[in-house]
């Protein structure tokens, strides 16, 4: 009888090659459930766990020296998505979050790792919480068209700045965003809330839109979202009832102004921020 010689000999070859593992991964990412836990298992142990545990509890040995504290990813509590509140992040939301970071905190971003590494990465994460099984992301909700359309494109800024004008009085006012961002009626700025704790009992301030980098809401369609419905998990509300989707981009411009505002700070010679 011939001996089935085929198969092995390119499994050998492959394996012989260094590119055996990468192809069954590859090919197992194909099918519906991505591919196989040990690549993201490999990557979370190498990357992730000296922070958020071995166990995905948050409590790795780097964690007592954070604050924030990295999350722990066994309630499947997780705040940075979008889609509406209370939905479980989608694959895209978590592979966003890890290839960017969160800025201001520990969480590093991960430009230099292989796009299959953090979809793999991701799904170990998921593998920690059983909402992850139970649950399915809802589709993000959709953001209405900004009313000062496209004000960027604008040549003299005029819509923009009345965009910003009202945004600037409702976030002193109506918002009541200053109850816990510093007010910027003054010039230093007010003090902001200093005992604002998230649900896992950690500190964790308002920011100052002058001072920080936002962590998500890096584009208007994600300042909308944070703005309107709030970051769940944390003290930062759903925006109060009666305020309309209009005024809500009027707060996106404002916000995105003080933005722009710190970078130009930080550029100024002898500019601290
Ligand atoms: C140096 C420490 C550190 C390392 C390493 C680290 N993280 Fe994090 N991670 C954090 C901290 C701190 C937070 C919480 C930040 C916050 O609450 O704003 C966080 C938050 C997260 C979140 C939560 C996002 C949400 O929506 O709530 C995810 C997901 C995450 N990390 C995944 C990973 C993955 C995957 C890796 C490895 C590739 C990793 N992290 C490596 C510190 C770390
Ligand atoms: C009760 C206190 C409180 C109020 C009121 C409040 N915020 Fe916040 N806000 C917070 C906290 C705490 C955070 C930090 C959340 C985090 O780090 O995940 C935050 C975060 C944010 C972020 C940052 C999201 C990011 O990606 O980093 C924006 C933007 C924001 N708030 C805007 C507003 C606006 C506009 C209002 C008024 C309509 C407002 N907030 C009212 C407490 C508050």
């Amino acid at each position: 009888m011939r001996p089935l010689r085929g198969p092995s000999r390119a499994g050998r070859l492959l394996r012989e090659l260094g590119i055996g593992t990468a192809l069954a991964a590859a090919a197992a990412g194909c099918g519906r459930g991505g591919p196989p836990a040990s690549l993201g298992e490999r990557v979370y142990e190498r990357d992730c766990a000296s922070c958020h545990g071995a166990a995905g509890d948050g409590a790795g040995p780097a964690a007592a020296f954070l604050d924030p504290r990295p999350r722990d990813f066994r309630a499947g509590r997780l705040r940075y998505h979008s889609g509406p509140p209370g939905s479980v992040p989608s694959d895209a939301d978590l592979e966003r979050v890890v290839l960017r970071g969160i800025p201001g905190t520990a969480m590093p971003g991960s430009r230099w790792m292989s796009e299959e590494e953090r979809r793999a990465v991701v799904q170990r994460v998921k593998a920690f919480s059983a909402r992850f099984r139970e649950e399915s992301p809802r589709p993000p909700a959709a953001v209405p068209p900004d009313p000062w359309a496209d004000p960027w494109a604008d040549p003299w800024g005029r819509a923009h700045d009345a965009a910003v004008a009202r945004g600037r009085a409702l976030y002193h006012a109506r918002g009541g965003c200053a109850d816990c961002h510093p007010s910027y009626l003054t010039d230093p700025p007010g003090d902001r809330k200093r005992d604002t704790k998230d649900e896992d009992g950690s500190l964790l301030l308002p920011p100052d839109f002058l001072r920080q980098r936002l962590k998500v809401a890096d584009t208007p369609e994600g300042l909308w979202r944070a703005i309107s419905w709030g970051v769940g998990g944390t003290a930062m509300p759903a925006v109060p009832e009666g305020l309309s989707e209009g005024e809500v981009w009027a707060l996106v411009h404002y916000v995105r102004s003080l933005g722009r505002e710190r970078t130009r700070r930080l550029w100024r010679p002898g500019g601290t921020g």
